[in-house]
């Protein structure tokens, strides 16, 4: 199977052993905490999960920097997004000693993690400008991702980590939630070698479905790996229970056995475009993935990005040496009417708009809402159900 980025083999941080697991918890009790953000506390599973080898722990601010303006740290590692831990306050925590860290989307606040603390430093405000313009693109809060780590505080908490639960990834979704270490053993009982990943955070589509599948076909591909995204969401964002539920319907009913496995990673959404699109190949590669699928807008919102930003990164933007792993470009995908099946548009050079069976994510939302099944070409009946039943239950 592919190489883990940057190591040989995956370096999780999560605390398997029980008994050491256990003796840290209690520890921990007794050391003293401070509640992290929920940016914070999924970059902790991610790091847990080993999403994130070769990192150790949060990134200190000369590398959150480094990271933003060069996609490397300062120590050279190829990285595309800061991985960090930013307080409100100092919370006269002191430089050396050992914290629990608190987990904010968790009833009571238990422990998530033990961290190291390397160092202690003020974010000042041409870093944390710099770091958004260049990981969103934007300054404006009306984009989520700025505006959740805007909401951050600009007290950057630095060192490793020692992970001790994956939050309430594992009990909300035991049967979705993987970490990497679980995707590559799972991936390699089915024995499979050449992989597609696709990253989700919607319900998926006929256009979504058939990118799967013709990637699979286009690289002769052992499998797919449909990853979705558990954590938080801006509102209106159909929640991971739902569109959990409407995957795997879609995978039982139209793939065949044993080439398709759905999993979920516990990550808040940036929204981050490009950026984002790099550091969800980073995370395929350490699930072992070959390949990558990038479309229309992935990982985007609004009109911040460009509709094929986040691939043009991967030339523009990472040098050829960087990550192992391929992207596989998809172009706008969707039924062809004349073809009387679901084609990339740029393999339909003679085709107009009106030859395509497009509709917008609002007038979906419109239709699911009033109980309208989209056109079977759009979505497949039983994916539509279970969206209506949502759409109809709020
Ligand atoms: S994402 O924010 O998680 O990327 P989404 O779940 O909507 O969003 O998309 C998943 C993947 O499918 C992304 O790679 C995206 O670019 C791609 N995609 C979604 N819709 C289309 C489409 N109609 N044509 C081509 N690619 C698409």
């Amino acid at each position: 199977m592919i190489k883990p980025h940057g190591a040989n083999q995956l370096k999780p941080l999560y605390v398997e052993d029980d008994s050491a697991r256990a003796a840290l918890l209690s520890e921990a009790e007794k050391l003293p905490s401070v509640v992290v953000s929920s940016a914070a506390a999924t970059n902790a599973v991610m790091l847990g999960g080993g999403y994130f080898t070769p990192l150790e722990g949060y990134m200190n601010v000369a590398d959150a920097v480094s990271v933003a303006e060069t996609m490397h740290t300062s120590a050279g590692l190829f990285w595309p997004v800061p991985i960090m831990n930013l307080l409100e306050s100092d919370e006269n925590l002191k430089v050396g000693e050992r914290i629990a860290l608190r987990d904010p989307n968790v009833e009571g606040n238990p422990v998530l993690a033990v961290m190291h603390v390397e160092a202690i430093e003020t974010l000042n405000d041409t870093q944390r400008d710099s770091i958004i313009d260049k990981v969103y693109g934007t300054q404006d809060e009306a984009h989520p991702g700025v505006a959740a780590f805007k909401a951050q505080g600009n007290v950057a908490v630095s060192g490793p980590i020692k992970v001790l639960n994956f939050s309430y990834f594992t009990t909300d979704f035991p049967g979705t939630f993987r970490t990497a270490v679980q995707i590559r053993e799972e991936m390699s009982k089915l024995g499979w070698e050449k992989i597609v990943a696709f990253q989700t955070r919607n319900p998926m589509h006929r256009a979504h479905e058939e990118l799967c599948r013709m990637a699979m076909q286009d690289l002769d591909a052992d499998g797919c790996l449909v990853h979705m995204l558990l954590g938080k969401l801006k509102p209106g964002d159909i929640p991971a229970d739902v569109r959990d539920a409407s995957i795997r319907k879609m995978v039982e009913l139209y793939f065949e056995p044993n080439t398709v496995l759905v999993t979920g990673y516990g990550f808040d959404m940036l929204y981050a475009g490009p950026r984002e699109a790099v550091l969800h190949a980073v995370f395929r590669q350490n699930c072992g993935c070959t390949h990558l699928i990038v479309g229309r807008d992935h990982a985007g919102v609004g009109d911040y990005y460009g509709a094929f930003d986040a691939q043009e990164i991967f030339d523009a933007q990472v040098p050829d040496d960087a990550l192992l792993i391929d992207i596989y470009r998809a172009d706008h995908t969707a039924y062809s009417k004349k073809l009387d099946k679901v084609v990339m548009m740029k393999d339909a050079p003679d085709h107009s708009k009106e030859d395509f069976v497009l509709l917008s994510g609002t007038a979906v939302r419109e239709m699911l809402g009033k109980g309208i099944a989209p056109p079977p070409e759009f979505s497949r009946p039983e994916v539509a159900q279970i969206l209506m039943d949502y759409y109809q239950s709020l």
